[in-house]
């Protein structure tokens, strides 16, 4: 979504916040502002567009001065333009904000505004804010924060600087990540680490409810009573080369590249071979308890949904347990059926995705005990979640979900495998999918290094106008995720199918123009998929078929062929899924589209 960077030091602020602005860009990116204390008062400068915009516009006369605050817009109320573009300056000039999330009650609080002569010049719900503040503004501005902020409802991380108070940052956080970051002599506020990565390490992760104040000598954090509130710092511990480009021309090649390595990273010290078995340090409960849980619900969104999907058959294959999968964004609106035996597994990449916390902490209200498997180590889920498996695949920048999709599904087998070996599965069958687990990275890589076949294949299809996917069994989830990775990136219509489904309705989209991707391992369902295929061929479907061996049933019924390695079925799908990311990108990029930044998507949806 949007994203927030402040600056306060003896730098001149604007490189600072516009570098730290583009490292923000994989977040939101329809427009961006900046606002600069220039020692007369609060200077703003604004573009629609990408930050290449702003800088330009500003490039031959830059506000200078040594603090400011500075946004990357998502659009949410009102059209991605100049005049809707972060900051938001009050109507007496003096106070600018910049915001993420939605303030819920801003048509009233508009409607009061206007009623005491508030002219609003933008659509935003921001704005409301920067007004508010300025009315309650009576000589100290965290204290106008605080008055101002009672009155919101909705959600927030906030930046606000005031041209009375000349060294100081306030900000301000409810359901929208913010940090403080501690450099030397200089002080930062962002969204997201990556931000100021270049410069500290060392950050203050605001909690909702958290007001920090920030000056040229230090900060202090307080709650909406204006009491002081401890709080730890925290060591990121990933460097800046993991959010830059490497030489890859685009973010999500690079994190397709790395998925040897992350899924290497994701079982590091935590896959037992020779007990079948697997150490998860950070689980934090007791054997007792998590043998007495007799039910299981995964909820998140996305491509983390269907890691999720693919995590249910797991368990309820291998440890017998029943298992739900919920979209959080369902998951929170209805009344689903939780108990104190109710282990509720929490899937997230980012750790802020606002359905998923908000599904987490529905859960968690009715009793259930939490486990995140979440990428972003310090994100808000991480943080209030019972216990967790961080993935361990590094910052993950490209908006559509690759290395991430597949450190969670290892991350659930690996799960899988401590729960099921925990209750009745034999040393023999544990040890065979550790030992599966244990080739992936090679595997993936023997995937990767023949990445040139895929990309002949794109050209082929780069023109095709829809695409089905169909998969059986585990791979069903990996057919819906092929093709949401090649409609965000690529905008071709694309469908993910379980392959007998398809007899009950798109089949009738089938003819010669329809690319079918059939995902089609030598696995327990594979002679049903070959019916399906049989079903595709005679409708002059064009099959794009995943296979793991030579198969004479196939024989004449496939266009295109791509060999995986065979491995064991629950893990086929990490498999799969790489290749057809491979696919996915290769096409968007020959039919140019921007494919780390997609139109209209953000990389973490922190607003419902
Ligand atoms: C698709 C994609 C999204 C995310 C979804 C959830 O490529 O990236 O569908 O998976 O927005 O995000 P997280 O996992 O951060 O909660």
């Amino acid at each position: 979504m949007c994203g927030i960077v402040g600056y306060i030091g003896d730098k001149i602020a604007t490189p600072m916040l516009i570098e730290g602005l583009k490292r923000l860009e994989y977040r939101g990116y329809d427009s961006a502002g900046v606002a600069i204390m220039n020692g007369n008062g609060v200077e703003t400068r604004r573009a629609a567009g990408k930050i290449a915009r702003l800088e330009s516009a500003i490039a031959s006369n830059p506000p200078h001065g040594t603090l400011g605050i500075a946004h990357t817009r998502w659009a949410t109320h009102g059209p991605p333009n100049e005049q809707n573009a972060h900051p938001h300056v009050s109507q007496n000039g003096k106070i600018a904000v910049v915001h993420n999330g939605i303030i819920e009650n801003a048509t009233s609080l508009k409607a009061g505004l206007e009623a005491r002569g508030y002219v609003f010049k933008s659509d935003t719900d921001t704005e409301v804010l920067s007004h508010l503040i300025e009315t309650a503004y009576a000589g100290n501005l965290e204290a106008a924060v605080i008055e101002a902020l009672r009155q919101v409802d909705g959600t927030y991380g906030i930046a606000v600087i005031s041209s009375d108070e000349k060294d100081k940052i306030v900000a301000a956080r409810k359901g929208s990540p913010l940090l403080v970051g501690i450099g030397d002599g200089e002080y930062f506020v962002a969204s997201d680490a990556s931000a100021i990565l270049a410069h500290t390490r060392q950050v203050v992760y605001l909690d909702d409810g958290d007001i920090a104040v920030v000056t040229r000598d230090g900060y202090h954090v307080l709650d909406l009573d204006s009491v002081i509130r401890e709080k730890p710092v925290t060591r990121i511990d990933w460097d800046l080369a993991q959010i830059e480009r490497g030489g890859y021309p685009h973010f999500m090649l690079k994190e397709i590249f790395e998925q040897p390595t992350t899924v290497e990273n994701t079982m590091r010290g935590r896959l037992i071979l020779e007990e079948g078995f697997s150490k998860l340090g950070g689980l934090n409960i007791s054997k007792e308890d998590l043998l007495a849980v007799d039910n299981i619900i995964i909820t998140a969104c996305g491509t983390s949904w269907h890691s999720a999907l693919i995590g249910e058959m797991m368990i309820e294959e291998l440890c017998r347990i029943p298992v739900e999968v919920e979209y959080a964004s369902e998951f929170r609106y209805r009344n689903p059926i939780v108990t104190p035996r109710t282990l509720c597994i929490v899937i997230s990449q980012s750790g802020e995705t606002a359905d998923t916390l908000a599904a987490m902490r529905e859960a968690k209200r009715r009793g259930a005990r939490t486990l995140g498997l979440v990428n972003q180590v310090g994100s808000t889920i991480a943080r209030e979640d019972d216990g967790g498996i961080y993935l361990h695949a590094g910052p993950e920048i490209g908006v559509a979900s690759t290395k991430a999709f597949t450190s969670q599904v290892v991350a659930l087998a690996l799960f899988t495998l401590k729960l099921a070996r925990l209750r009745d599965l034999s040393v023999a069958r544990g040890r065979a999918i550790a030992q599966a687990m244990a080739k992936l990275p090679e595997q993936i890589q023997s995937i990767l290094d023949r990445a040139e076949e895929i990309e002949q294949l794109a050209e082929e299809f780069k023109r095709a106008t829809n695409f089905l996917y169909l998969g059986r069994g585990y791979n069903f989830p990996a057919a819906l995720e092929g093709a949401l990775k090649l409609k965000e990136i690529s905008y071709i219509h694309a469908e993910g199918y379980p392959a007998a489904e398809m007899k009950h309705g798109p089949i009738a989209l089938i003819d010669e123009m329809m690319p079918v991707v059939c995902i089609a391992p030598h696995d327990a369902v594979f002679d049903k998929i070959t019916s399906n295929i049989q079903e595709v061929k005679a409708r002059k479907g064009k099959v794009i078929a995943i296979t793991t061996r030579d198969e004479p049933s196939l024989a004449g019924k496939i266009d295109y062929e791509f060999r995986i390695p065979e491995t064991e079925d629950l893990l086929t799908p990490i498999l799969a899924s790489v290749p057809l990311q491979l696919l996915a990108y290769y096409i968007a990029v020959k039919r140019g589209c921007n494919v780390d930044q997609p139109r209209n998507l953000a990389k973490s949806v922190t607003v419902e």
